[in-house]
């Protein structure tokens, strides 16, 4: 039989006394308490494995103990001890989380089953949840490696589009960081916001299919090199469908390049909602097909990037053209909403630059 700590709580001396020989003879250790605020009080000071309380104590009943206990010490087992009257709150007890109850007097070989099976129980009970814990870290550690190697295959990507591409060399950051500026003084949710930022990250990464002659052309491109260029969005998405499971992600980088009024490509969706008749007469296809306002911030945060920065064939726009160009594109090329959160986003990083 497994040895265990065990407090016994009774306000009869004599039953303590008998008690405490008797499991002390087979092995156990004991501690004693006559009452509820002492038992409360024991098991504050040490930890034990049972506790063996008796009902009717004076002050604190037995009940209020248990469950005192239950929440104070959800591992410690309780046995009750009972007498005969008192059998109905026994078996409420045993509702209140007590693992068995005794009834008095004390039949000592009852008692010593009863111990051995709640030690057993408990024991079981630790080591049920101790597995648990294992797995639940083990699935937390595997997480992390997906995680991990994820983010690796991620930046592997835009490193090879970067020694492609000179242009976007700085450019996938630039626009992630604005998106999720953006995104944020729209008060978005931080999980909508980690997506736009990955998004953002590789909303480009199609380009590794765009020959480098026409990416880093410097004079105007053909009708044909134009249309080569703008497989890069469908491209996007099949380079990142192995690795990325979400579809929202993947339709903000398919869609970057969509407007607002519906002038964009690759699949020229409008965004913003639709007038009360359309919603009312079945126009659920068309509701589906409707660009999210994550594509339209990725969308404002691209182009806000390529007009603030050198491109081969012009210099960056001045602050206040790229304001005037924002206002003017409003409801046409950029949602007028995402306009001006951004128009807010730069304000302040412009006052704060003027500090
Ligand atoms: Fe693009």
């Amino acid at each position: 039989m497994g040895r265990g700590k065990i407090l016994v709580a009774d306000d009869e001396p004599q039953v303590r006394e008998v008690l405490s020989r008797y499991l002390t003879n087979i092995g156990h250790h004991i501690g004693v308490a006559s009452n509820g605020d002492e038992v409360l009080g024991k098991i504050d000071a040490e930890q034990f494995d049972l506790v063996l309380l008796d009902i009717s104590m004076p002050g604190k009943s037995g009940i209020e103990v248990l469950k005192e206990l239950q929440t104070k010490c959800p591992d410690t087992g309780v046995i009750m001890v009972t007498a005969i009257a008192d059998i109905n709150i026994a078996i409420d007890a045993m509702r209140n989380g007590a693992y068995d109850y005794l009834v008095k007097p004390i039949d000592l070989n009852m008692l010593s089953i009863s111990i051995e099976r709640a030690l057993e129980r408990r024991r079981l009970l630790l080591e049920n949840r101790e597995y648990q814990l294992y797995l639940e870290k083990k699935v937390e550690e595997q997480t992390s490696q997906i995680k991990q190697s994820f983010l690796g295959a991620i930046s592997a990507l835009v490193q090879a589009l970067e020694a492609k591409d000179t242009y976007t060399q700085g450019h996938s950051i630039m626009v992630a960081e604005i998106a999720v500026a953006i995104a944020r003084e729209l008060g978005m949710p931080e999980k909508q916001v980690e997506k736009i930022r990955l998004a953002a990250l590789l909303h480009d990464i199609g380009k590794i299919g765009v020959r480098e002659s026409v990416l880093n052309k410097q004079s105007s491109l053909t009708p044909e090199e134009y249309e080569h260029i703008k497989s890069h969005c469908i491209l996007g998405k099949r380079i990142l469908q192995p690795i990325i499971e979400d579809n929202e992600i993947l339709d903000i980088i398919v869609h970057h390049h969509e407007k607002y009024d519906g002038t964009g490509y690759p699949d020229g969706l409008k965004a913003g909602q639709l007038p009360k008749e359309a919603m009312i007469v079945a126009a659920a296809e068309e509701y589906a097909t409707r660009l999210s306002q994550d594509t339209m911030v990725l969308a404002a945060a691209d182009a806000y990037a390529a007009m603030s920065s050198d491109r081969p064939y012009r210099q960056a726009l001045p602050p206040q053209a790229i304001e005037t160009e924002l206002e003017n594109e409003k409801g046409k090329q950029f949602d007028p909403v995402v306009v001006d959160a951004l128009l807010k986003v730069l304000k302040r990083r412009n006052s704060k630059v003027h500090q």
